[in-house]
């Protein structure tokens, strides 16, 4: 095994860090990293925030989701899919003049944009999340930022153009944190499939979701919840913040669309 591929197998999302700052040096070589992060036809379709001010970090804690760990985290960077500045470059460049003269018309950033900067920005943010695991710092996604958008719009100044898509949350593991059992995977043979997809069978499901189901008929039961595809469909997809998220995103895209 190299050194990429351990730090890689040993990450775990890390939710309680110690009282202790990243440096500045650190930060910088974390950034450097994330920056050469592969991006589409070399765009840079994303933005980062670097949070320090610890009246945003507790306000998102409770906008997230309500997720105190947050606030603790000593660095929270909000990755922004971004079309903004690319399309004001554009409109600086005299694109509206040339669309005119060409009698074509001015194409703004559409959904594929929105996708392809979504890309950007998550691929870059795991760049992040690696380069701090090799410096022995943890970090854990909140998917939460994408709640809330109205909140989050006018806390960041976001403009049409921009999708608060990840927020990434670091600090120094506690030692509770380092010990904590690692979280399993489904196995390989129901996520890798060869030249085509394969829908799985009603058999195979429940092959996948054997050991779930057995640690779940083992640990205490929920009233009128019977199996773990009913606590997940409810406590999870069908929960309050599932929901939100949905009607929030919904609302970024009729904005991007406008
Ligand atoms: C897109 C995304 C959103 C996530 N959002 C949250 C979150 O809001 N809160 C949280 O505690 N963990 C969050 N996580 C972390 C996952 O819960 C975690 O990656 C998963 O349980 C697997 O555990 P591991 O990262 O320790 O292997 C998120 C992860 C991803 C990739």
């Amino acid at each position: 095994m190299n050194q990429v591929i351990d730090v890689l197998i040993k990450r775990r999302s890390v939710r309680a860090y110690e009282q202790k700052e990243i440096s500045a040096d650190i930060r910088a070589e974390i950034l450097k990293a994330t920056l050469r992060a592969p991006t589409a036809g070399n765009l840079m379709l994303y933005s980062i925030v670097d949070v320090t001010d610890q009246k945003i970090k507790d306000r998102l804690a409770v906008t997230c989701d309500n997720q105190p760990f947050l606030a603790r985290a000593p660095m929270v960077w909000l990755f922004l899919a971004d079309y903004q500045r690319w399309f004001d470059y554009y409109l600086a460049c005299g694109v509206e003049e040339l669309c005119r003269q060409k009698k074509i018309p001015l194409r703004k950033p559409e959904e594929g944009d929105l996708f392809l900067a979504c890309c950007d920005a998550l691929i870059a943010a795991q760049n992040a999340v690696i380069a701090a695991e090799s410096f022995g710092i943890g970090s854990c996604y909140i998917g939460d930022i994408m709640e809330q958008y109205e909140i989050h719009k006018e806390l960041f100044d976001l403009p049409q153009y921009t999708f608060p898509i990840g927020l990434l949350v670091f600090g120094y593991p506690t030692p509770e944190q380092m010990r904590r059992p690692y979280t399993t995977r489904f196995d390989e043979k129901f996520i890798l499939f060869e030249n085509r997809y394969h829908r799985l069978s009603g058999q195979e499901l429940k092959e996948m979701f054997a050991e779930n189901e057995d640690r779940m008929a083992k640990g205490q039961g929920r009233e009128g919840i019977a199996n773990f595809g009913q606590a997940m469909y409810i406590y999870k997809f069908n929960a309050e913040f599932s929901v939100e998220m949905s009607r929030s995103v919904r609302l970024i895209l009729k904005q991007w669309m406008s």
